[in-house]
């Protein structure tokens, strides 16, 4: 049978009558919809011992986790809540694919986000914006009356991983959403996800109540307009009972909002928030806000956001990108994270790779995730890490949560490329556990997608743990960033300029190449970013000499001599890194090559030419930048690397 990657991670053998002979999932009666699931998966899939399922009404600290435990001759899950059962049925699952012992197994696991939500950025005319695994999975013209069997299949892969929500369609919103035709589509989403434990969210265009609502205008003090968002929020509740809430993208690349009339940020914010308050629904207000002012794009969410600390509702969730420009291969953290001391935060991550190769590379990202999940702040003294800000350990919040930009469509293989589909696993994992390692994830996945043997195991691992660095040294090492293609970004521009264009969207805003050197100067000396971060973040980046070198482009702007602490020249340690990355990927080809036998000829083939389009354009990369960087530079380019011919 051709293997189309189509299962995912979900690779469970059906047990045979024999296999199932004398083993009993028993659950207490009666059994809401979520526990049927989790009796089905293990009623059809699980080989082990008998399995009890409890629900336990005194074990409210697990939250939506669960204790699983070996007692004498069969296996107990006890939950809070069902979706704490079906998780804990999807964690025996795994062991059992991972070929796990689960003798005198003890263990419990409590989530570290209470919402732990994908963003899908789908329009409603199919299409995916950053979408490169095919259209939409949302067949909006067929909805409520057609039900995809994708639907559950989808809503099965997010609970396998213990994401409890989503946001159905693009933050650069319609206002179509909220009408009645389409709410009842959204309905019959939400009715297929429920049985799975996802809570549905929208995003929504501030504009509605004008748009389609037939409202003056859309201005949050308005009272007519507060009523219109109160009359909408009631009809969603009414059809869909357990909506969660709404995300915004306000005043931001275009997008209406509150200062369209002179109000803030809270004020819409808020509006939104009493609206859903009585339902307990959620506002995900979003931070991703820049102009094309003279100040430093990497400054202005937090010199927007800083001065509203506290003037936030408590079911207003400040939804932060991990880096302060937008999703590069390397950021530092968003500095942000933890400047507001009375405002709930959230982190949001991108897993579709707008700026990394799309699905044509092959870049794990939970690197990615725990660099910034890791990050030390500083912000409450040491030791405030992101995770930390977010995860209600260091700030107090109603509700946590984690997003992440989906990189899902109807490509067969859901995710394009198959190793994608281990950054929608890790999101999933990290959301629930953060203080998962990138090495235990990646194992968990290659073991279920694939096949537990140590001899695929262990260098597909090592070829995952290094793609995300890969990827930096051949498009952007040192702290370079934003020198993609116009709009589309998929390959290098630095070169790029549109004549009438905003100058922050021109590469050269970020790149800043001359004669003297390269890098953008945030230092004290330049725009001062650095002073939005704590101390001592302040001064170890603000100083060339502390600066870590793989941001020294990203908070200086760097002589093209200056001396490296390997001893090269900065000029020539880029030439290094570009080429480094180059033979990595050359590299990961010669892995994969030789793991053949490993792997079903259908995927074998398909990441084959997908590394085959990586490696091509690795050098494709290092050869545009290096040529592009010389014409400044005015050095050769080292012969110990791979010239450009
Ligand atoms: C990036 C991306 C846009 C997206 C935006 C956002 O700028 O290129 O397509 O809309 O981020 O996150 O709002």
């Amino acid at each position: 049978l051709a293997e189309d990657g189509s299962l995912l991670w979900l690779r469970y053998d059906p047990v045979t009558a024999a296999q199932a002979a004398g083993r009993h999932i028993i659950v207490a009666k009666p059994m809401g919809a979520i526990v049927q699931v989790a009796k089905t998966e293990l009623d059809t899939y699980w080989r082990g011992p008998t399995v009890d399922l409890v629900l336990d009404k005194k074990m409210k600290h697990l939250n939506e986790g669960y204790q699983l435990k070996w007692k004498k001759d069969h296996l107990q899950v006890v939950a809070y809540k069902d979706r704490g059962l079906l998780y804990g049925a999807y964690h025996l699952l795994r062991l059992q694919q991972e070929g796990r012992d689960l003798q005198g197994i003890d263990l419990t696991e409590i989530p570290d986000y209470d919402v732990r939500i994908l963003n899908h950025w789908d329009n409603l005319d199919g299409t995916v914006e950053r979408g490169y695994a095919g259209r939409s999975l949302w067949k909006w013209d067929e909805l409520p009356t057609a039900i995809s069997p994708r639907y559950a299949a989808y809503a099965r892969s997010n609970a396998s991983i213990g994401i409890n929500a989503v946001v159905l369609n693009n933050v650069n919103a319609s206002p179509d959403i909220l009408r009645p035709d389409y709410l009842l589509k959204v309905k019959a989403l939400a009715d297929v996800f429920r049985l799975y434990g996802i809570q549905v969210y929208l995003s929504i265009n501030f504009s509605s109540p004008k748009v389609i609502g037939g409202v003056h205008d859309s201005d949050p003090l308005n009272p007519e307009v507060r009523a219109w968002w109160k009359a909408k929020v009631r009809e969603i509740y009414k059809s869909i009972p357990d909506f969660g809430g709404f995300l915004v993208k306000a005043n931001s690349e275009g997008q209406p909002g509150p200062q369209d009339y002179n109000r803030t940020h809270a004020d819409g914010a808020n509006m939104l928030a009493d609206a859903l308050a009585p339902y307990n629904g959620l506002v995900m207000w979003r931070a991703f806000v820049y102009n094309p002012t003279n100040e430093d794009r990497a400054k202005q969410a937090y010199l927007e956001f800083v001065p509203l600390d506290g003037a936030f509702r408590d079911n207003v969730i400040i939804q932060i990108k991990n880096g302060p420009i937008d999703f590069q291969p390397r950021e530092p953290f968003t500095p942000l994270f933890g400047a507001m001391k009375e405002t709930t935060q959230m982190i949001e991550f991108q897993i579709t790779q707008e700026y990394l190769g799309f699905s044509n590379h092959l870049v794990y990202l939970a690197p990615l995730f725990k660099e910034t999940l890791d990050s030390d702040t500083y912000a409450s003294g040491k030791g405030s890490t992101i995770a930390k800000l977010t995860d209600g350990t260091l700030r107090t919040a109603k509700r946590t949560a984690i997003a992440a930009v989906a990189n899902i469509g109807e490509d067969s293989n859901w995710t394009g490329h198959n190793f994608a589909q281990a950054n929608w696993y890790a999101f999933g994992r990290l959301a629930w556990n953060h203080s998962l390692t990138s090495d235990q994830i990646a194992s968990e996945w290659i073991r279920s997608t694939f096949t537990p043997h140590e001899e695929f195991v262990q260098p597909i691992k090592q070829m995952m743990l290094e793609s995300r660095e890969a990827a930096v040294n051949y498009m952007m090492p040192l702290g370079l960033h934003h020198i993609f293609a116009f709009d589309h970004h998929y390959g290098p521009e630095p070169w790029g300029d549109r004549q009438g264009g905003r100058p922050d969207w021109m590469p050269w805003y970020y790149h800043n190449a001359n004669s003297a050197g390269l890098g953008f100067d945030r230092s004290a000396t330049g725009s001062n970013a650095v002073s939005q971060y704590f101390a001592p973040l302040d001064r170890i980046y603000g100083d060339l000499e502390t600066c870590p070198e793989n941001f020294l482009l990203w908070f200086h702007h760097v002589p093209w001599s200056y001396q490296m602490k390997n001893g090269r020249s900065m000029w020539a340690e880029l030439c290094y890194k570009y080429d480094e990355g180059v033979q990595q990927v050359r590299a990961f080809q010669q892995i994969w090559d030789k793991l053949e036998s490993h792997v079903d000829s259908q995927r074998f083939a398909d990441v084959q030419s997908k590394l085959k389009i990586q490696a091509k354009d690795a050098v494709w990369w290092k050869d545009a930048c290096l040529l592009y960087f010389q014409t400044f530079s005015e050095q050769p380019i080292p012969y110990a690397i791979e010239r450009p011919i």
